[in-house]
């Protein structure tokens, strides 16, 4: 039951922040989001639904906030669409996703229960449920039961089973939950059903290495024809200097599925989705016009000790980042972001370099020319860009809050855009072949950019509006 007097309390609290609420990326109103949910396109609407926990700006007991759009560029704030209000689910209604079938909506989640008196649930200590919920308008919750109860996992793979993705293929619907197995590996392991409520175990659709992370969460399937991605997010890869550097990554397969044995086949090397801090637990949807758009958590949990997210002291923490349309191509996945948001453009200036502009807090940049070489970009208050010709380098002072730098090597640039908002930066390098998404905390004043290059480059800038 949503507790009238705290939310107020909270908002108020929520309203003193002068700086860093976003001015175009979705963000809880009060409280703690993480990730994306049951991401559909569904009635003509956009839903967007997150884990979210509104009286509390460190988490919680997750519920699913619910956020609608026309445009996916303009989001109204709908009532919370679940909360952990049944046994099954009292610790948090968890990660999942949706799918349409016969003019209704399904969606699939994790129930999660914590037992008493387990702090540490490394490999127990909690329970796990499989919930299915069938809404016939994305609102109203027509029926909310257990399909896969924590007792009926298959043994080997410890209590961390969760986050279903399910899908349909071959006139089947399978579903995708994450995993750690008892050993301390990732997996993720498939189901199958004809119906929605009755699902078969057929295996590990995919199983980790030692040097893979101890458990994958958020699978995310999408067939795009001639090849498939398998999305998730694995938590303790141990990384390089210039990958992996985040305690928890997102990440993408390119592969093919022999549906007869349930396997995934990757055909290339597990590959980073996004080189900056703050990315996690993305989710794909087909939207209308059949583009695969990508949405995911600008956040990262347990994060570094070193760093702390100021806005919590103003009750509030986390945003999402912006939705990006993916395809494959040259066995990558490229991430754009959605040309709807060309529509909060304003008049465009062209920018000479090595000279300092006037800039609005809110702003696209582009930056275009054949191999581009040395080049220093400021970006906000002391967050700048740097590229030598070999290694991208993306580097905050103060406005950071602990977080210093992070490193990409990138053979060849020839564009560069940018989209800054009141506390975050996302960096699509060569059209998203690389992006490095990031929160950054820095003041109002002084808004200047600047780009130093010894070559040639076409750089634009637009000043962006708030929605
Ligand atoms: C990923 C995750 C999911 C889980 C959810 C809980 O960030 O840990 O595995 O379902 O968050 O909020």
């Amino acid at each position: 039951m949503l507790d009238k007097a705290s939310i107020k309390q909270m908002k108020a609290q929520v309203q003193e922040d002068k700086q860093w609420r976003q001015g175009y990326h979705m963000m809880p109103q009060t409280g703690w989001l993480n990730d994306p949910n049951g991401l559909a396109y569904f009635q003509d609407t956009y839903h967007i639904y997150h884990q979210y926990e509104p009286y509390k700006a460190t988490g919680g007991a997750t519920h699913w906030g619910h956020k609608t759009s026309e445009d996916l560029v303009h989001f109204q704030e709908e009532v919370i669409f679940l909360s952990p209000d049944q046994p099954f689910d009292q610790d948090g209604v968890y990660s999942g996703s949706a799918i349409e079938v016969d003019g209704q909506l399904h969606f699939f989640y994790t129930g999660n229960v914590k037992k008493p008196g387990h702090y540490d649930y490394i490999y127990s200590g909690r329970e796990q449920n499989v919930v299915h919920v069938v809404s016939p308008d994305g609102f109203e919750i027509q029926s909310r039961e257990v399909v896969i109860a924590h007792e009926d996992f298959p043994p080997g793979y410890s209590d961390h089973i969760r986050d279903p993705n399910v899908f349909s293929q071959n006139d089947k619907f399978y579903m995708l939950l994450g995993a750690r197995t008892d050993d301390n590996k990732g997996a993720i392991i498939l189901y199958e059903s004809q119906d929605l409520d009755n699902w078969t175990f057929l295996g590990d659709f995919l199983a980790g290495d030692e040097d893979q992370g101890f458990m994958w969460e958020c699978p995310d399937y999408s067939d795009h024809g001639e090849h498939s991605v398998l999305i998730f997010s694995p938590q303790g890869v141990i990384g390089d200097h210039f990958s992996f550097q985040n305690p928890y990554s997102a990440g993408y397969l390119i592969g093919n599925v022999d549906w007869d044995m349930g396997r995934f086949l990757p055909t290339e090397d597990f590959q980073e989705l996004d080189y900056g801090f703050d990315f996690y637990a993305p989710q794909t949807f087909k939207d209308a016009k059949g583009r695969h758009i990508l949405i995911g958590w600008m956040g990262m949990p347990d994060i570094e000790p070193e760093y702390t997210n100021p806005t919590i002291s103003y009750g509030w923490q986390h945003c999402l980042a912006l939705p990006r349309e993916i395809e494959v191509r040259n066995h990558k996945l490229y991430q754009k972001p959605i040309e709807e948001y060309q529509a909060l453009r304003g008049d465009a200036v062209n920018l000479e370099t090595d000279k300092s502009y006037e800039r609005s807090a809110l702003y696209e940049l582009n930056i275009a020319g054949e191999n581009l070489q040395v080049l220093q970009l400021e970006l906000s208050q002391d967050s700048q860009l740097t590229y030598d010709g070999e290694i991208l380098t993306l580097r905050h002072g103060v406005s950071g809050f602990g977080r210093k730098k992070r490193q990409v090597k990138i053979p060849a640039i020839n564009r560069i855009q940018v989209f800054g908002d009141y506390s975050s930066l996302e960096i699509f390098i060569n059209d998203g072949e690389y992006v490095l998404t990031t929160r950054i905390y820095p003041t109002r004043s002084d808004l200047s950019i600047r780009i130093e290059a010894d070559q040639e480059v076409k750089a634009t800038y637009w000043p962006l509006s708030e929605t």
